[in-house]
């Protein structure tokens, strides 16, 4: 029996996995400005300009959840070490997450008078780590709130890092230097590099990396050791992840290419090609054999790591993937872009967004066993093709606000007719 059943199950999973497995993840209406991933590879959080956080299922390749708390882009994201995330927002906020309600943050805390640039988490998930723009870094403990700021740096603080026992902080910014800060007694050791620094990594053995406004990037031992200094890109680095062995780092910078590096010799391994760029976040999943990367056409694509090689269509998906409901049309394309969020039957049920099944004729707010934000549903609208039309055409922000759909518009008025004629087609009773 046990040699019957083992083909079975592969052939179970060959079936579910490759369509799901590779797809890209759809649903921000702005850059993916942050990426992680959670330590069993099977949830991402991603943070946009859109001012929402996703929480995807990988497995899936679908949306979880949307967070909102943020008045503002979400900057930096984190997969609390335990459970839970972090989202960090250019409101100075960071909000911590944890299931079974995501409707609003378990925490939420003012820390910082400018944007929060970068988040870390130590290793027991107690304290998280910001850096910011107001120029400082801070520390703070969840079970309080309590708030230890260092004002160490001149000007904008780009990156922090718990060192691997959490005694101390890395943190880099635009003064060009990097400090590693013994969080017991403020001491600070300061290393100065030629170049304003914008992102900050550590690997689980505990090497550093710095990418520099100019393209620089830089690797460093645990105790602030140079090792590397690598020519990376053309354009600032503005992301950076260490795969999960500490082997390999990857850094991505907006104007130009995503490369991958051996992080013991220095040298390139390979450079990704395809779709996606400008790239604004970077993540491994924990077999670091996928790299994620979050752009600014606000999809999230996934790479082979070793081959860089895009995983799934270079070419945007056929209609005809999208799923059952798709019939092929140009409202199919379009309507792409909301099936992350959105089925439009019975049968599909609510996602992070309502079912769209009967909407046409439906007031706001009204799909049965779906929790909106309570600003949204008080609207005074009924859904149309005219007005579903008008919504994408101001954007959810504008025609709902205090919605939590992510802000996306339709610029072109033949697609939003074709959207709504697909909707009107695809969500009658059958
Ligand atoms: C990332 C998820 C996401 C995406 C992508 C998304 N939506 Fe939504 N949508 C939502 C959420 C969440 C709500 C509920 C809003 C609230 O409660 O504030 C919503 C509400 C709606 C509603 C109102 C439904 C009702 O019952 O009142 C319509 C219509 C709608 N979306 C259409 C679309 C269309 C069309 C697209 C694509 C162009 C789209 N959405 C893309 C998440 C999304």
């Amino acid at each position: 029996m046990r040699f019957g059943l083992t083909p079975l199950l592969v052939c179970a999973s060959l079936l579910t996995a490759p369509v799901l497995a590779q797809g890209e993840l759809r649903g921000h209406g702005g850059p993916v400005r942050a990426l992680a991933v959670n330590g069993d590879a099977q949830q991402a959080i991603s943070g946009s300009f859109d001012t929402s956080a996703i929480i995807w299922s990988l497995p899936r390749g679908s949306t979880l959840h949307v967070l909102r708390a943020h008045d503002s882009a979400v900057n930096a994201v984190l997969a609390l070490p335990q459970s839970g995330f972090a989202t960090g927002g250019e409101d100075g906020q960071i909000a911590v997450w944890q299931a079974p309600d995501f409707s609003k943050p378990q925490i939420k805390i003012k820390v910082h008078e400018g944007p929060i640039a970068a988040l870390a988490v130590s290793q027991n998930g107690s304290l998280i780590a910001s850096a910011s723009w107001d120029s400082s870094f801070a520390v703070t403990r969840l079970i309080d709130s309590t708030i230890q700021r260092f004002n160490l740096h001149q000007g904008n603080v780009n990156g922090v890092a718990f060192s691997r026992d959490d005694k101390s902080l890395i943190s880099i910014g635009y003064d060009a230097t990097l400090r590693i800060t013994e969080l017991a007694s403020g001491q600070t050791r300061t290393i100065t590099l030629h170049t304003p620094l914008n992102a900050l990594a550590i690997s689980p053995l505990g090497d550093l990396a710095a990418g520099g406004a100019d393209g620089s990037l830089f690797l460093f031992a645990p105790d602030g050791t140079p090792r590397h200094q690598i020519e990376a890109a053309e354009a600032p680095v503005l992301a950076l992840a260490f795969a999960a062995d500490g082997t390999t780092i990857a850094a991505a910078s907006p104007r130009g290419s995503v490369s991958l590096f051996d992080v013991a010799s220095g040298k390139r391994l390979v450079t990704l090609n395809g779709p996606g760029l400008p790239v604004w976040s970077l993540a491994f999943t924990p077999d670091g054999r996928q790299l994620l990367t979050g752009g600014g056409d606000a999809i999230i694509r996934r790479w082979d790591a070793r081959s860089g090689d895009h995983m799934g269509p270079l070419v945007p998906q056929s209609a005809a993937q999208v799923g059952p409901e798709s019939d092929g049309s140009q409202g199919a394309q379009v309507f792409k872009a909301c099936a992350a969020c959105h089925s439009l039957t019975e049968q599909g049920g609510n996602r992070a967004g309502p079912s769209l099944y009967g909407v046409l004729g439906r007031r706001i707010g009204r799909a049965p066993g779906y929790v909106y934000s309570p600003d949204f549903a008080s609207h005074d609208i009924v859904w149309t093709k005219e007005t579903i039309a008008r919504l994408f055409e101001l954007g959810p922000s504008v025609f709902t606000p205090g919605t939590k759909m992510p802000e996306q518009k339709l610029v072109s008025p033949q697609d939003r007719e074709a959207l709504v004629d697909f909707i009107e087609r695809a969500t009658q009773a059958r």
